[in-house]
């Protein structure tokens, strides 16, 4: 294991106030988003809008990485050059999504474990050849009655780490994303809780398994309360809340934590994003940025609805949601910033 260099990578990932942009929906996740929108769940249809995603004008101004789905490293621009080169090109480092998806959990109803360590050292060599510089893997924690078992918790905490132990060995960064899910009548100190206790024990399973925490990077959720419970929190407790959890859990070593969005909406997580770093960023060990699905591909992909027309409009909804997230990091977003952005508003043709 190369330690310089992985720590180099995780450098860049969230240097100059960037980001990462996640664009690795999986095949029936991205058909079920563009079923909701009528646009045809074709193998050609992901791979066009893949393509106009990563030649959105700007997008590398505040976008460093982008995590990708195993069928977009192997898809071509429509100028045959592999989508993969195109993104290096542009000088955004290509990451890969290399779980094999959140599958039940014997023994423990209503909970998951994440799967695919199988071959993975294989695969890891291949996405390396490819020109893929880090990973990512997401468990999920589920909120309700009696859950999260600490035989859940465990259970992803040990898949996480050996996960990052074979990234680490095959040069690539990993993304260590443990999710605790937003779904569920839980309150905000509940939350905050169980990320905690998550996250130590992922923290405890990546010291047994020798990962450097200097060449990872940690994608967790925010503190929030659950969906469903009558009592939702401010920006700023949120923001409050979010960092001291953080504190209590994750070593000074690591560089980066990248949030996800979760199904927050998109004004909301720039703007919680935000709050943090107005709060807090001058004082704490690691930079606090983002690793966004839903929060920035979501109004791009609304507009977009699967016509050619519609792409310059989609991508510059794109690149401005890209912008304000860099402004978050900077504590220098707010809702001025979506009033001025009236080109996202409307669609050409
Ligand atoms: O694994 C989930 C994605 O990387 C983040 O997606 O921002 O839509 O929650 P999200």
């Amino acid at each position: 294991m190369n330690v310089p260099t992985l720590a180099a990578i995780a450098g860049k990932l969230v240097a100059d106030d960037k980001g990462l942009l996640a664009m690795d929906e999986s095949n029936p996740t991205c058909n079920k988003r563009f079923a909701k929108l009528g646009i045809p769940q074709t193998e050609e249809a992901r791979r066009s809008y893949r393509e106009w995603i990563v030649t959105t004008p700007g997008l590398a101004d505040s976008i460093s990485g982008v995590i990708l789905y195993d069928e977009t490293t192997r898809q071509k621009r429509g100028d045959a050059t592999p989508l993969i080169d195109a993104i290096a090109d542009a000088g955004i480092i290509p990451g890969i999504k290399v779980d094999t998806g959140a599958k039940d959990l014997a023994g423990h109803s209503g909970e998951k474990v994440t799967e695919g360590l199988d071959g993975l050292r294989d695969r890891l060599q291949e996405y390396f050849q490819m020109g893929a510089r880090f990973a990512k893997w997401r468990a999920v924690i589920t909120l309700g009655n009696g859950i999260p078992s600490r035989g859940c918790i465990e259970a992803n905490a040990h898949a996480l780490a050996r996960y990052a132990s074979l990234c680490q060995e095959a040069g690539l960064v990993p993304i260590v994303e443990p999710e605790v899910l937003m779904e569920g009548t839980h309150t905000l100190k509940l939350c905050c809780e169980v990320t905690e206790e998550v996250l130590t024990t992922v923290f405890d399973h990546l010291y047994t398994q020798r990962v450097m925490p200097e060449g990872l990077i940690l994608k967790p959720n925010m503190i929030l309360p659950g969906l469903a419970c009558p009592v939702q929190a401010g920006i700023d407790e949120v923001a409050d809340a979010t960092v001291r959890c953080l504190l209590r859990a994750v070593p000074a070593a690591v560089p980066g934590i990248v949030f996800l969005s979760g199904g927050q909406s998109a004004e909301l997580a720039s703007s919680r994003l935000n709050a943090m770093n107005v709060r807090f960023k001058s004082s704490l060990p690691w930079a606090l940025s983002f690793s966004f699905a839903r929060a920035i591909q979501q109004p791009a992909l609304e507009l977009w609805q699967g016509k050619e027309s519609h792409v310059t409009a989609a991508q510059h909804a794109l690149a401005h949601r890209a912008l304000c997230n860099r402004a978050a990091r900077r504590g220098e977003y707010d809702a001025t910033m979506e009033k001025a952005d009236t080109a996202s508003k409307s669609v050409a043709g």
